[in-house]
């Protein structure tokens, strides 16, 4: 496992966006597991800065993101396709038919999930997996469970996911209770891991998941077992470490 400690989300942004910058000048036809949340729209402005200046083709490039809300159209302000269009892809040369997320309007969440799943395997799976890290550990929505499930699958959310999420809704009750997930067994199986976590807030559980036992009570923990693993961390996020 690399660390790279950063002054604060900016430098932690800033490097994030290099490493995968790098990815895709070393490899022009990367497959990119992508993320959403927070921690992410900075690092996403670092990679539309390094496209406008002319220095990154994503032309060539393909996405699989980790995670999308059941019930949520693409087009709906909440939904993990709206938030990647705006803070990636509509501002970047990367093919719309080549940046996939599941589908949470599908009728049939089971045969979306197997769908998504073969998607990723046709592509030869991920180069590199961008992950972030829930206050309870989870990764993608990989919530804390008694296994570490394999595939992509439909999760219910946890209380407190559906709490920590609806600062971007206008209630709770619209928090999405349900969301298709790959799977940490999707996750693990990338090539590289670049885990990004930011803020004091995360201190406690990101020294769990670097440090504590490895469990599906902290899903992030496995990533402990990934033989390439980068963090990228501000100096808040590993005041515990
Ligand atoms: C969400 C996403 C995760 C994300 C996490 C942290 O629930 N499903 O993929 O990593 O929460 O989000 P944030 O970066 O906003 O703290």
């Amino acid at each position: 496992m690399r660390i790279i400690k950063t002054k604060d989300y900016d430098e932690m942004s800033r490097k994030a966006a290099n490493l995968i910058a790098a990815q895709i000048l070393l490899k022009n036809n990367s497959v990119l597991g992508l993320a959403t949340g927070s921690t992410m729209t900075g690092l996403y402005h670092e990679l539309i800065r390094w496209y406008e200046r002319g220095d990154l083709d994503f032309s060539a490039v393909s996405s699989v993101n980790l995670d999308e809300y059941v019930g949520l159209p693409g087009d709906h302000h909440q939904s993990y396709r709206y938030y990647m269009n705006e803070n990636l892809f509509h501002h970047i040369n990367i093919r719309q038919d080549c940046a996939y997320l599941p589908d949470g309007m599908a009728t049939d969440a089971e045969q979306e999930c197997a769908a998504y799943e073969a998607q990723i395997e046709a592509l030869g799976g991920t180069d590199l997996q961008l992950l972030g890290l829930g206050h309870n550990g989870h990764i993608g929505f990989n919530e804390p469970a008694d296994i570490f499930p394999k595939v992509t699958h439909e999760v219910a959310l946890e209380e407190s996911t559906i709490k920590a999420n609806a600062r971007f809704f206008t209630t709770e009750d619209e928090v999405p209770k349900t969301a298709i997930t790959m799977g940490i067994g999707s996750i693990m199986r990338s090539k590289q891991i670049l885990l990004c976590v930011s803020g004091e807030s995360k201190a406690d559980t990101l020294k769990q998941v670097l440090t504590g036992p490895i469990t599906p009570q902290c899903p992030g923990s496995i990533v402990q077992l990934h033989p390439n693993l980068v963090v990228v961390a501000d100096e808040g996020a590993l005041s515990l470490y």
